[in-house]
Parts: C-alpha cells; sequence; structure tokens
C-alpha cells in the first residue's frame, strides 16, 4: 500500500468540489505523434478551460476551504498558472486573491492574472523570490497563504488527473508528468499506484531546473542557486521536504531532459498534434525524444499541462 499525505476518498470527493468545467478532459490517443516517437501516445489535455492549465482543480479546492472558513482574502506565490487559476476560483468565491510573481514571469501570465481580478505584485528575482515576499505579504496582513504543492489541497486536484487516468480503463505502461513544486507529480502518481499500480510513473524536469529530480534522486533536499530554462512552469529552487517524501513513494523515476528536446517537443505537438503550449507540457514528450528505446512499442500518456504561453517567444523557438 502507498502511504502518502494523500488520501483517495478525499481525492474522490473532491471532485464535487471542483467546477466540471476542470474536470473530465480530453484523453485520446494521438496516432501522428506516436508514429514520430515510436511508441503509442496518449494526450491528457489539461489546457481547454478557463485558465488553461490543471492548476484550478487544486484551487476550486482551496477557493472552497477558504469561503467555508468565512475568510475574504488570500495570497500566493505563483510562477504564473496557479495565479490565474486561484484568482479564477477566488473571484468565483468573493475572495480577495493577491499573487505575487516574478517580474520575469511570461508577460502573457502576469496580464492574465490581472485579468482575472487577481492583485499582482511583482518582485525582482525567481518564483523563490515570490515565496519570501507571499509569506510577508500573508504575515503582514494577517491573510492566508496558499503554498502549491504543501498545500494538500493542491496535490488533491491535481490529483483528480490521476483518477481520470485510472478510470479510462486504458491500458497505459507509462504516465509522464511534469515536475515542477510536485502537486501534479504526487497527485496523479498516488492516485495511479494506488488504482493501476502497474503503470509507472515517470516526472520529467528540465536540466536547466532540476533541483527536485536531484532530490529524487539522492533522496533528501537538494536545492539549486539559480535556474535556466524556458519551461517556467516548473522552475524552481527550493523543494518542499514534505512534497519530497510523497514524491519518493509513488515515482518510479525522475528524469531531466535539455532545453532543445523540450523546444522539438513544442514542434512536434503543434506539428503532430495541433497544440500550442507552453514548454512545461511539453516535458513528456522531451522525455520520449531523449530516449526512444526505453519507450519503443509502449503506450505513454503524456499530461499536457498548460498552454500559457507567450507568443513571440514561442514562435522564436518553434522557428530556431
Ligand atoms: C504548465 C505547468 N506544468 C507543470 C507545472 C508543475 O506543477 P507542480 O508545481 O504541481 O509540480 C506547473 C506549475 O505551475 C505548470 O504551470
Amino acid at each position: 500500500m502507498i502511504t502518502t499525505r494523500l488520501d483517495l476518498a478525499r481525492i474522490r470527493a473532491a471532485r464535487s468540489d471542483i467546477d466540471p468545467i476542470f474536470l473530465n478532459t480530453p484523453l485520446y490517443q494521438c496516432d501522428a505523434l506516436g508514429r514520430e516517437l515510436g511508441c503509442t501516445v496518449s494526450i491528457k489535455l489539461e489546457t481547454a478551460n478557463p485558465v488553461r492549465s490543471f492548476k484550478a482543480r487544486g484551487t476550486e479546492l482551496v477557493a472552497n476551504l477558504l469561503a467555508g472558513q468565512g475568510r475574504t482574502a488570500a495570497v500566493c506565490a505563483s510562477a504564473g498558472n496557479l495565479g490565474q487559476a486561484l484568482g479564477w476560483s477566488g473571484r468565483r468565491r468573493g475572495l480577495d486573491v493577491t499573487v505575487v510573481a516574478s517580474r520575469a514571469a511570461p508577460a502573457v501570465k502576469l496580464d492574465r492574472i490581472r485579468a482575472l481580478g487577481a492583485e499582482l505584485e511583482l518582485v525582482d528575482g525567481d518564483f523563490e523570490a515570490a515565496r519570501e515576499r507571499a509569506a510577508d505579504i500573508s504575515l503582514q496582513r494577517g491573510i492566508r497563504l496558499v503554498q502549491d504543492s504543501l498545500d494538500i489541497e493542491t496535490c488533491e486536484g491535481a490529483a483528480t488527473i490521476g483518477l481520470e487516468l485510472a478510470d479510462a480503463g486504458s491500458s497505459f505502461d507509462t504516465v509522464l508528468i511534469a515536475l515542477g513544486g510536485g502537486a501534479i507529480a504526487t497527485g496523479v502518481g498516488y492516485a495511479l499506484k494506488t488504482l493501476s499500480p502497474d503503470v509507472e510513473v515517470i516526472c520529467v524536469q528540465p536540466l536547466g531546473a532540476p533541483a527536485m529530480t536531484h532530490s529524487w534522486r539522492r533522496r533528501r533536499v537538494v536545492t539549486t542557486d539559480s535556474t535556466d530554462t524556458i519551461a517556467d512552469g516548473v522552475a524552481g529552487r527550493f523543494p518542499i521536504p514534505e512534497v519530497l517524501d510523497d514524491l519518493l513513494a509513488v515515482a518510479d523515476d525522475a528524469v531531466l531532459v535539455q532545453e532543445s528536446s523540450i523546444v522539438a517537443g513544442l514542434r512536434l505537438l503543434l506539428e503532430q498534434a495541433g497544440l500550442v503550449v507552453e514548454p512545461s507540457a511539453a516535458l513528456g514528450v522531451a522525455a520520449v525524444l531523449e530516449d526512444r528505446d526505453r519507450f519503443a512499442g509502449r503506450h505513454v500518456a503524456t499530461i499536457i499541462c498548460g498552454s500559457n504561453v507567450d507568443l513571440d517567444a514561442y514562435h522564436r523557438w518553434i522557428r530556431t
């Protein structure tokens, strides 16, 4: 039996607290992509919703909880997608949402956070600087700090993707999951390892942002001084110990991919699947590209986890 902070009954119950527009996302076999990659590829499409990423599955639970406690405000740090999701979920429940993000985050993510009605504060530095500032704001204003991957609701929300994969009854050999703070990998991994234990769970990070992967490999928290990747959604430096423990219990492997493979993945998803996605969503395809033999002939599911991408940058990457 798999033991983590998550619980299957809570994950199942969570589905009724999440707006249905974020649930039961398309899951389909993409033969054109599979032909290019030399394996059977199924896509779990988490981008066709109002915030264009999976993150609202978790923020729906967080916002419900806070509204139920009578709270009126919350603050979070965000690389860009959590902030949009909390903005969306919070507004519907009368919560004032403040998001702290790096000034260097993609402009499109920052614009959409504002458009969703959240107050946005920008910091110099990276996502970890935003985390520090969000914690300060929480203390100063006495409002709840929402911490992605640490707050169990963010993991439980993401875990509902795992329920849907397990319920699909397809015979996946492997599920490839982008790894950032770990909410999606620990959530989906827990659901799969509990319901479909034979499915291999592989987490994928960029070589330029490897902290959680190094931590998983060494079974202790390993931090890095900087990150250097176009996959801005997964570029953290300080893994959270509780999340690492959960990841150790559910992941079969954690792999690192090069930037050139992420770009090749973006291009393949556009050309073979007609999908414009952000770099973090191409990590799974990048992992197959870097190790074709490992996946040859297997049935691989990859979660297309976000599509908030600056179009100028996207065109530059695709053209090179
Ligand atoms: C598009 C996208 N993919 C993957 C991740 C990584 O998710 P997690 O932090 O749950 O590991 C994020 C995080 O925000 C994201 O926005």
